[in-house]
């Protein structure tokens, strides 16, 4: 085997054959299991989306049926867990909280039995279904009260948003929220997936495999953004501020939160989607003064920076869509989780069709032969 050049970020080095999704980064495309994700938008569900990717297939109507009811009598979370995260900080972060939360599952099913059919569709109907219950607890327990039980009566996406605020939501908003799951499902081979792969790959526990992705996706430079864009968008404060905000990034050097992708290099189609939903929800629920600096910045990004590739990408208007919502903002990211719990299980499923465990090169740049010297000579 001839010897690589090292490329930081393993930038173009492909980490695994994969059929889950596809992305063309000149044209925007982005395709779940073939089907473009504008279609999957208008026209799917994010636990149709969710099968889709997870068994290669759309399912047929009694699959379907089959999935969201188990999926849907699977939500609650046992009373341990409760407990467990009742014990966290509440000035700790939710996607810390979920991460513990999610590896604390595989304590309650430590039965690893990866050849089983019957094991693999138990695990990804459980994590489905708690990951939402498991942030929607946490946010309602770091303010003191207690989590409220899924609402039986509800698809996917409302019993969210039910158990977020306590209150049954619009149907508009649940329908939006049900697209930005579908626009965050997947995403080919992310930082957040190659861990969950990585992880996979040791045959370990698929709760290990989502706690690990959890933790990658938390990053400011991965799912961590969409945070930062509010921060970003709050701190600029009004149009006129936008142009000098962006030069100053410029001459500094830093980066310009939600714009660039590795991969893409024109706006990201889940971005233009995105843009459509928040419009939608501000025909109905009033218009946000951050909409026109967000879109004041496309433009000027767009004239300093199209020469580069530097475009919107995902993380760019989910927040104001969410913020729309009343969701704050540290649970943004813990929501790209609930999301892309469908493509790291996906790929784990994948990655265990044809395991060979992950364990790369590297290229050593330090010392040999160098002596040992006693602590008081030091
Ligand atoms: N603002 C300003 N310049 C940028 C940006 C940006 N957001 N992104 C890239 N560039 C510039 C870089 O400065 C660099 O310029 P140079 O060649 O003159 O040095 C060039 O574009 C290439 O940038 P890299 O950092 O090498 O690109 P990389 O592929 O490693 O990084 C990343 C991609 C991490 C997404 C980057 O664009 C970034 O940090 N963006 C901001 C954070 C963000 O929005 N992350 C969410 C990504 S989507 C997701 O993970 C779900």
């Amino acid at each position: 085997m001839s010897v690589c050049e090292f490329r930081p970020g393993l930038e173009g080095i492909p980490a695994a054959q994969s059929s889950i999704s596809f992305v063309d980064g000149q044209k925007g495309l982005l395709e779940y299991r073939g089907i473009r994700i504008e279609e999957l938008a208008s026209k799917s569900t994010f636990l149709e989306t969710a099968y889709l990717l997870i068994w290669g297939q759309l399912p047929d109507f009694e699959e379907l049926k089959a999935f969201e009811h188990e999926v849907r009598y699977h939500r609650r979370i046992k009373y341990r867990i409760r407990d467990m995260m009742k014990s966290f900080p509440e000035s700790g972060h939710p996607m810390d909280a979920l991460q513990a939360s999610a590896a604390a599952l595989g304590l309650f099913y430590s039965r690893r039995d990866l050849h089983n059919p019957v094991y693999i569709r138990d695990a990804v109907v459980r994590l489905v279904a708690t990951i939402p219950t498991m942030v929607a607890a946490f946010q309602l327990m770091r303010k003191g009260n207690d989590p409220i039980r899924p609402n039986d009566g509800l698809d996917y996406s409302a019993n969210f948003l039910y158990m977020l605020s306590e209150e049954e939501p619009d149907p508009l908003a649940s329908r939006i929220f049900d697209v930005c799951l579908i626009l965050h499902a997947e995403h080919t081979m992310n930082a957040s997936t190659f861990s969950a792969r990585v992880t996979a790959s040791t045959l370990t526990d698929p709760y290990a495999v989502v706690a690990s992705a959890v933790g990658t996706l938390g990053g400011p430079l991965h799912g961590g953004a969409n945070e930062e864009v509010i921060q970003m968008l709050e701190e600029i404060g009004c149009v006129e501020n936008v142009r000098p905000y962006i030069e100053g990034c410029l001459e500094r050097k830093a980066k310009i939160m939600g714009f660039g992708h590795r991969v893409y290099k024109v706006k990201d189609p889940r971005a233009t989607i995105l843009q459509d939903l928040a419009e939608q929800l501000f025909a109905k629920f009033g218009h946000d003064k951050y909409y026109d600096i967000a879109l004041e910045m496309e433009k000027v990004v767009e004239e300093k920076l199209a020469n580069k590739g530097i475009y919107p990408n995902v993380d760019f208007y989910s927040g104001l869509v969410y913020g729309k919502m009343g969701i704050p903002t540290d649970l943004f990211t813990p929501i790209f989780a609930i999301a892309r719990v469908a493509g790291w299980l996906a790929h784990w499923k994948e990655q265990l069709a044809e395991n060979r465990i992950f364990r790369p090169t590297q290229v050593y740049n330090g010392l040999h032969e160098a002596a040992y010297i006693p602590i008081e000579q030091r």
